[in-house]
């Protein structure tokens, strides 16, 4: 199937006019126009009021030009209709209560049916089909299981994973249950977004980088294959997302996702050549790149296109979401130079 969008030929490593941008947290604190409306609501309820979550989904298609939208939402409401209170601290983590902490409380979680009670979600996405144009593709997106397991033991954020390390080695039973529970909400909730209308799916696995090689193929790659052979029938492009992607990148290679995020810890060129020209790839500028002065930002991002340009099937994005304190003419001026990079003509063919 031809694709009109470049955002989705280029996921199927379809030559493409120019190469397709959208940033991790476009839509966020940096934008003025985000910051007003969240003067007004807090961020869950920005989240659950789809007239606002479609209003700041635009924000950057509008401000920006990118060719792609990503949902507003979190990676961690999918966790509510498990039971589990969310919240966020003005200007501070997330905080979830109860936490898990053995297998009796893996046991008492429900799969959340996500028609019925993550209906804002999939109605913000119904209203965004009916705004975008054919151009602009909407993406939808999960928590992957390992890094939602981590929020639902830590109980927020961490920095040295004990109990979630403490639980995968002490009762590895336990571990891999929450793990196939978690999957298994994963896909019914990405299915109910493909089915209100997103054209490509991005699985954030953030927090893998925190695993050994060995306790990755182990614990969190058996369950991301399953689930991603199975998100196949959906027939939408998958992106894998995850920090330690110099580190895990043999995994990740057989994860059987469309295409990979790279962080910016390893050269786009030498990721390219690892993983062959039949791998699209997304990424990789390191989000703080956008504090640099104007001329040495374009300088390395010119870099970043020609490496990451070699094979069709490139998408430029950052390596991790846009701090919020980033000047916004540096993200302007950021996508303003991967939308004017020529493409050699000799580097794609028809497809
Ligand atoms: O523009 C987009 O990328 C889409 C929206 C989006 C948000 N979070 C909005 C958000 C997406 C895709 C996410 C994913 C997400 N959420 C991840 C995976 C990606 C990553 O960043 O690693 C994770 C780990 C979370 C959990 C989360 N949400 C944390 C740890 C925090 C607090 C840290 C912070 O940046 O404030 C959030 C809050 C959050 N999610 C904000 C936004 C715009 C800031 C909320 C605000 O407006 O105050």
């Amino acid at each position: 199937m031809v694709q009109s969008s470049r955002f989705l030929r280029a996921c199927q490593g379809l030559p493409v006019d120019r190469i397709p941008v959208w940033l991790m947290r476009q839509a966020g604190r940096y934008l003025p126009e985000y910051r007003k409306v969240r003067e007004q609501v807090s961020f869950l309820t920005l989240c659950k009021t789809p007239s606002l979550a479609v209003e700041v989904t635009l924000q950057p298609v509008q401000r920006l030009g990118v060719d792609a939208a990503i949902l507003f939402s979190d990676i961690l409401l999918l966790l509510e209709p498990m039971g589990i209170e969310v919240s966020f601290e003005e200007n501070g983590g997330p905080r979830l209560d109860p936490t898990i902490a053995g297998k009796g409380d893996v046991e008492a979680l429900p799969v959340p049916d996500p028609e019925d009670q993550l209906g804002f979600v999939l109605e913000a996405i119904r209203q965004l089909r009916a705004t975008l144009g054919g151009e602009t593709a909407l993406i939808g997106f999960s928590g992957a299981p390992f890094t939602l397991a981590t929020y639902l033991i830590e109980g927020g954020s961490s920095r040295d994973f004990a109990k979630t390390k403490g639980l995968m080695y002490q009762e590895p039973r336990t571990f891999h249950r929450l793990m196939a529970h978690l999957a298994r909400s994963v896909l019914l909730y990405l299915e109910a977004q493909v089915r209100a209308g997103v054209q490509a799916l991005q699985l954030f696995d953030t927090w893998a980088v925190v695993l050994s090689p060995q306790d990755y193929r182990e614990y969190v790659l058996p369950h991301m294959q399953e689930l991603l052979e199975s998100l196949r029938a959906c027939q939408v492009p998958t992106i894998h997302f995850s920090l330690g992607t110099s580190t895990l990148l043999d995994s990740m290679a057989k994860l059987g996702a469309q295409v990979l995020s790279l962080d910016w810890k390893i050269d786009i060129g030498e990721a390219r050549e690892k993983l062959g020209s039949k791998q699209p790839v997304q990424g990789n500028l390191d989000p703080m790149a956008l504090f640099k002065p104007a001329e040495d930002l374009c300088r390395t991002v010119s870099r970043m296109l020609e490496q990451g340009s070699r094979w069709p099937g490139y998408i430029f994005n950052l390596g991790h979401g846009i701090h919020p304190k980033t000047p916004v003419e540096n993200v302007v001026r950021l996508v303003e130079t991967v939308r004017t990079f020529p493409v050699p003509a000799a580097k794609g063919t028809d497809g």
